[in-house]
């Protein structure tokens, strides 16, 4: 799959350009090209792929007691246990890495280093998305993401250029994945949106929207021209998967015509004020229409937008207005609210084929190697 590759040489040669040129590093030469440093994230050579997700880890919760560190020496072996038995070809972080409010300023980003480290070890490809607990008076989604990037040699994390996101919004990227190294154009686009929350930084810290902004909409649109233009259109050979912390607003009305059967696994959280986007404040509601409508508009074969957030749910269902996939993670930290039976685990996502046409298996594995809510997500799904 993965090339051998050196992992300090990379590392070094991040530092050197990191320091060297910190203004040009947001922009890369060739916006189609974002990772020229990094080995192509491919399929397997049987023409599978796997993507194993890990959310709400919730890290660094009561330091100054002994269970809170005990829990992330928990999350930690979760982590080795899960990455020795899965052997993913990519990993998502699905945001809520660190909870934020339990935190200080001196040393929260080290956390990271905690978080990574089976990732660095197994050398796996990952990337992020934050949640709101990421964005505290002592912490930042962008502290993390830097951090990430300084430590993890195999972190595709980036942030989206300039005034794309809002306020302490930063983690809007796309990751391309070819079917083979040398291949003039990906077969399969990650996308990872910042849903924000939280609080600002400092201080006099005030609430920060909870919804991935409307610049991140004309953003998509001009990522997937851009995208048409250099590799052709998608047709029928690029397809697309779209990770964010919060869900969509959207989600909340598929609770009640859940059907256990179709959309098999725990239904444990009943979604309210705060539990998708937008839902926090009434004089907010739906303000994440317009990233909803243009990721649907114009990100084809999507096969399915998959999320954190809400730690007792992680059932799949297909959003009717949208004719799109929908899939709660599962929650994987020890840190975080939890209740007697739920668990802790990951979502795995396998594509049998590059095909937009073959749809994706995914189930949820807990730690002691249960699977549960096997589903094929694919046409007929729903
Ligand atoms: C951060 O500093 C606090 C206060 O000194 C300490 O209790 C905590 O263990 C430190 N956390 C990390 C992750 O180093
Ligand atoms: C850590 O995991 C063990 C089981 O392996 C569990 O008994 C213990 O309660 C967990 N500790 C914390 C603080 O979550
Ligand atoms: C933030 O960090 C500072 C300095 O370490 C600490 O005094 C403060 O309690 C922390 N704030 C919160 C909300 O934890
Ligand atoms: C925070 O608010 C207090 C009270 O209004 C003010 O005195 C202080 O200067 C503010 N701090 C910052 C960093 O703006
Ligand atoms: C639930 O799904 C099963 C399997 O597709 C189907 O047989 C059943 O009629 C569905 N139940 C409802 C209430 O729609």
């Amino acid at each position: 799959m993965l090339p051998a590759i050196a992992l300090s040489a990379v590392a070094l040669g991040f530092l050197f350009v990191a320091r060297a040129a910190p203004a040009t590093r947001q922009v890369p030469l060739d916006p189609l090209n974002p990772y020229p440093t990094k080995p192509r994230v491919t399929f397997r050579s049987d023409g599978t792929f796997k993507i194993t997700v890990f959310s709400d880890l919730h890290y660094g919760e009561n330091p100054w007691d002994a269970w809170g560190p005990q829990q992330d020496v928990n999350s930690t072996k979760l982590m080795n246990i899960v990455l020795a038995d899965e052997k993913p070809d990519y990993v998502v972080l699905n945001g809520d890495l660190i909870t934020g409010e339990n935190t200080f300023r001196q040393n929260s980003t080290k956390l990271i280093d905690e978080i990574v480290a089976p990732l660095n070890s197994f050398r796996i490809p990952f990337s992020s998305t934050h949640g709101n607990h990421d964005n505290e008076p002592n912490i930042t989604h962008l502290e993390e993401i830097r951090r990430e990037q300084l430590v993890a040699p195999l972190s595709y994390t980036r942030t989206a250029p300039p005034g794309v996101g809002g306020e302490e919004g930063p983690g809007t990227y796309w990751v391309p994945v070819y079917e083979h190294e040398g291949d003039a154009a990906p077969v399969l686009v990650l996308w990872f949106f910042d849903s924000r929350g939280g609080f600002s930084p400092g201080e006099n810290s005030t609430a920060v929207p909870d919804w991935v902004d409307d610049t991140v909409a004309g953003w998509i649109e001009q990522q997937t021209a851009l995208m048409d233009a250099a590799w052709g259109a998608p047709g029928d050979v690029r397809a697309a998967l779209a990770f964010v912390h919060i869900p969509p607003h959207a989600i909340q009305a598929l609770q009640p015509t859940l059907n256990s059967t179709q959309d098999p696994g725990l239904n444990a959280d009943l979604l309210g004020s705060g539990s998708t986007q937008a839902t926090t404040d009434s004089a907010n509601l739906g303000k994440d229409q317009a990233f909803w409508d243009s990721l649907n508009a114009n990100v084809k074969n999507l096969h399915a937008v998959i999320s954190g957030h809400d730690h007792g749910n992680e059932w799949c269902r297909r959003e009717p207005t949208k004719n799109v996939i929908f899939c709660f993670d599962k929650h994987s930290g020890y840190g975080g609210y939890s209740d007697a039976g739920w668990g802790h685990g990951v979502r795995n996502v396998v594509f049998s084929s590059p095909l937009p046409s073959d749809g994706l298996e995914s189930w949820i594995r807990l730690e002691g190697g249960e699977t549960r809510a096997r589903v094929l997500l694919d046409q007929n799904y729903n």
